[in-house]
């Protein structure tokens, strides 16, 4: 951390998003609704240098992510760069492209630790989610890859109305699979979420009930999975560290190398945001106006500011202030003192009362033309 400015701090880990191909379309993907196209994404040479950045930073894991970050070719290599810096490396991946051979030598090269998305526990209901004809075999043959490769696993399981009355076997799912740890979380509505909530929304008493599946999963499985659970925020009262505060913990860079303090921050369509190939990642972290706009308290409407939580929550969400109310500077509608907050609230009423079981996928382009719903399911 040598050289970087102690009265910002340094990000814990990067975020780095090779591609924002993918062969799933799920309508919850968190990459923005315009997705930046192959020949635009960082070579391999630029990506090692982006590593050696952060590194020299004294950043200290690396997160490879995407889209699907196992259809860069260059997989390998930017796993045993990663390797080569000292670098905790972890992949963040849909499975579908991570056959047995390839989990193997990227667990040569170093990789230390996959995280696998499922969509739901039934087959068809998570390939009708995904997008995909056969997703969910692959990602159960990816999983017992990484496995028997002998790296620890994580299953990520985004859940939303069309799958959470499945999340006792989604836990169940978790343990055959020998996760160590299973992230429960609840959609959060910027992006394509936000465009696709009337189908996915749930309804106050589902979030109820999964809650009380986990609180019990978390006592029956203690020493077995470990479950991280992240609830929605439209029927919170309080509102969540969202990335831990704005430009304090984490950095993400896109396919085409923009820097974003959150994955999401593209939503807020009044940010501009810098590029590595134009300047340093320190450069960024420290002076970028995006980063800058938002970091600390001082930033905050009086009332965040005059909070005892202010350095709790960071003032939540930026991205959710910005999707509800149009300014990213409002306070989170989320928190109970928000003159949003009630609007927050209703949406998710209105919303998951809606029955609406038509979502548009995620495609490149999809968002520009005119929208095409594809029925989901009614479990
Ligand atoms: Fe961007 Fe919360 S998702 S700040």
């Amino acid at each position: 951390m040598s050289n970087v400015d102690k009265t910002i701090g340094l990000p814990m880990a990067m975020l780095a998003e090779l591609t924002h191909r993918c062969p799933l379309q799920c309508p919850y993907c968190s990459n923005p609704l315009e997705l930046e196209k192959a020949d635009s994404e960082l070579n391999t040479e630029q990506w090692i240098d982006v590593m050696r950045q952060a590194r020299d930073m004294g950043i200290l894991q690396i997160h490879f992510s995407g889209g699907e970050p196992a259809l860069r070719k260059d997989l390998e290599d930017l796993v045993k760069a990663a390797t080569d810096l000292n670098l905790y490396s972890n992949l963040i991946t849909s499975g579908v492209n991570l056959d047995e051979e390839r989990t193997q030598n990227l667990a040569e090269r170093g990789l230390a630790h996959v995280q696998i998305s499922i969509q739901d526990s039934d087959e068809q209901q998570s390939n009708k989610i995904g997008g995909h004809r056969n997703g969910h075999q692959l990602k159960l043959a990816a999983a017992k890859a990484v496995r028997k490769v002998g790296l620890p696993l994580t299953i990520n399981a985004p859940v939303h109305r069309l799958n959470i009355d499945h999340l006792e076997s989604i836990i169940d799912l978790a343990v055959e699979l020998d996760a160590a740890r299973l992230e429960v979380a609840h959609v959060q509505y910027y992006g394509w979420a936000y465009h696709n909530r009337a189908a996915l929304m749930p309804k106050r008493s589902q979030l109820e009930w999964a809650t009380k599946v986990v609180e019990k999963a978390r006592e029956d499985l203690h020493g077995v999975l470990v479950i991280d659970y992240v609830v929605p925020d439209y029927y919170a009262k309080k509102p969540k560290a969202c990335m831990g505060g704005w430009a304090r913990q984490f950095l993400n860079v896109t396919p085409s190398g923009k820097v974003l303090p959150c994955h999401a921050a593209e939503s807020i369509t009044d940010l501009e945001f810098d590029r590595v190939t134009e300047k340093s990642l320190l450069e960024i972290w420290e002076h970028s106006e995006a980063f800058e706009k938002y970091r600390g308290v001082d930033w905050m409407p009086e009332i965040c500011r005059n909070c005892e939580r202010r350095e709790i929550d960071w003032g939540g969400c930026r991205c959710q202030a910005f999707a509800i109310t149009g300014d990213a500077a409002n306070m989170d509608p989320a928190c109970e003192f928000s003159e949003h907050h009630e609007y927050l609230v209703s949406l998710a009423e209105i919303d998951s009362a809606k029955e609406e079981i038509l979502f548009d996928y995620r495609r490149m382009g999809a968002f520009d033309k005119s929208n095409v719903k594809v029925a989901g399911h009614s479990s």
